[in-house]
């Protein structure tokens, strides 16, 4: 494995935590939401974090590809993710903008990821964060147009 390799091996561990702790930060509002929106968000968390499980499975099984291990222990998720652990959040329009500001940060690690998985022609790993990427872009427009 290339240095270059190593690299972005070790940035698709840090977004496999990030999107762990992004995960269980989804599951809380999803649970703790309050207010004329409730209807509204509990279903829309519970879409994203159903999402979220199924991205997460896929980036843990592609670092497996690579030939390296994916971090599996709630400590190294604490430990490596760029998401803070969230404070209860029971307003819509925090949970929104959590939400939001989770999202670029994950594409900013999809997007260095991207670019180095592209320089090593490393077609698999482009697709799977070129997906997830497009992805962000629209449901952000989707967020910020929510949140007005
Ligand atoms: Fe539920």
């Amino acid at each position: 494995m290339t240095a270059q390799q190593h690299s972005y091996t070790a940035k698709l561990n840090i977004l496999l935590a990030s999107y762990e702790l992004h995960y269980q930060n989804l599951r809380s509002l999803h649970w703790n939401v309050k207010g004329n929106n409730f209807f509204e968000l509990h279903l829309k968390y519970e879409e994203l974090y159903t999402r979220t499980q199924i991205i997460i499975d896929e980036v843990a099984e592609r670092i497996l590809t690579l030939g390296t291990t994916p971090l599996s222990r709630f400590s190294d998720y604490l430990n490596h993710s760029v998401i803070p652990e969230n404070e209860l959040i029971t307003d819509g329009k925090k949970g929104m903008n959590y939400i939001l500001e989770a999202q670029k940060s994950l594409l900013h690690i999809e997007r260095m990821i991207l670019s180095q998985a592209s320089e090593c022609e490393d077609e698999g790993t482009v697709a799977l964060m070129s997906d997830l990427v497009r992805e962000k872009e629209k449901t952000n427009w989707m967020f910020a147009a929510w949140l007005g």
